[in-house]
């Protein structure tokens, strides 16, 4: 697939997931609730409806179309994906965390509302990321929906997304610097783990053969890694207005990256060999060229400019 034809598909999924995100964040209350509050809704509907790539949505509706799943429940799980994202980015700008201005050309939120709100909006996209997979709309099998809130839960709490980001926190105040291991693992928490999970997502849904979702799983936790790298690339060598939020800020505040340990050419080598890792899972999966989605996506992730 050539990277105009990635970018329509990945430009379509991104619009299918923003006009469910318009619905399940209506200002108006849905069926059963009582109040919708105007300023929670609106710094939620602030965070997640401005921009973003949107490639959470995608890993998991990308895998469920190649392994032959192509109707609305790999969509409302991009949707519980993107929610959780957007939850993790409003937090990580506050002050107590990375202290962000700017996040996806904008203010951040707790800076275009208060940071009362903005824990809170995070809160609610939380709650509201497992209420969508709980729902049968998901998936008709319970078993189904009750594997992707276990799978969501493991890979954003303790061990997964929360736990990764305390030990960012933990390195940044540490007068040590981490070994790459320490680095490697730290990363695949805190970003790794929601993005493997996209993908598993997507083969819980296709209801993949074992070896398939083996062979996928290798490749979500590949490209897991890879897109920390990047970012951390990103903010080493990008510039603020192609990425919308602040760079140079990792080396400012002492975070424990890749790109600190190795250096940009070791961090650049290191992204390669996880593409090509990701690359070989793809092709050991068995999903043949229903997979050159997600062979993109691995490109993609490489070569990503924001
Ligand atoms: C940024 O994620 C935060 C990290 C996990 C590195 P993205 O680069 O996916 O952010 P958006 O959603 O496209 O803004
Ligand atoms: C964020 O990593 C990872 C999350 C869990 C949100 P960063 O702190 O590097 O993300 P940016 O650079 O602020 O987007
Ligand atoms: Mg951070
Ligand atoms: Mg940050
Ligand atoms: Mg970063």
């Amino acid at each position: 697939m050539d990277e105009s034809t990635f970018a329509a598909r990945l430009a379509e999924t991104a619009a299918a997931i923003e006009r469910e995100l318009e619905i399940v964040l209506s200002a108006e209350p849905r069926p059963g609730e009582p109040a919708r509050p105007a300023r929670l809704i609106a710094a939620m509907r602030y965070a997640t409806l401005g921009g973003g790539k949107r490639l959470r949505p995608f890993l998991a509706v990308e895998t469920a179309r190649a392994l032959g799943r192509a109707d609305k429940g790999p969509r409302r799980a991009g949707v519980a994906l993107e929610c959780i994202h957007a939850y993790s980015l409003i937090h990580d700008d506050l002050p107590a965390m990375d202290d962000d201005d700017l996040r996806r050309g904008r203010p951040t939120t707790h800076r275009a509302f208060d940071e009362a709100t903005a824990i809170l909006a995070g809160d609610a996209l939380q709650a509201l990321a497992f209420e969508m997979l709980a729902d049968p709309a998901t998936d008709p099998s319970a078993d189904v929906r009750a594997a992707l809130c276990a799978g969501l839960a493991r890979a954003v709490g303790l061990s997964g997304m929360v736990g990764g980001q305390m030990l960012d926190i933990d390195a940044e105040r540490s007068m040590s610097p981490l070994s790459v291991s320490a680095i490697v693992r730290l990363q695949a928490m805190k970003t790794g783990a929601l993005l493997s999970f996209s993908v598993e997502a997507g083969t819980r849904l296709a209801g993949a053969s074992p070896a398939a979702s083996a062979a996928l799983s290798t490749y979500g936790r590949s490209i897991g890694a890879a897109f920390q790298i990047a970012d951390d690339l990103l903010d080493a060598e990008g510039d603020a207005a192609t990425l919308g939020k602040r760079v140079r800020k990792d080396a400012e505040r002492n975070k424990a990256t890749l790109v600190g340990a190795l250096g940009i050419e070791g961090a650049r080598r290191e992204l390669a060999r996880l593409i090509g890792e990701a690359e070989s899972a793809l092709d050991s999966s068995g999903v043949g060229a229903a997979g050159d989605g997600l062979r993109a996506t691995a490109r993609f992730v490489a070569t990503r400019k924001n």
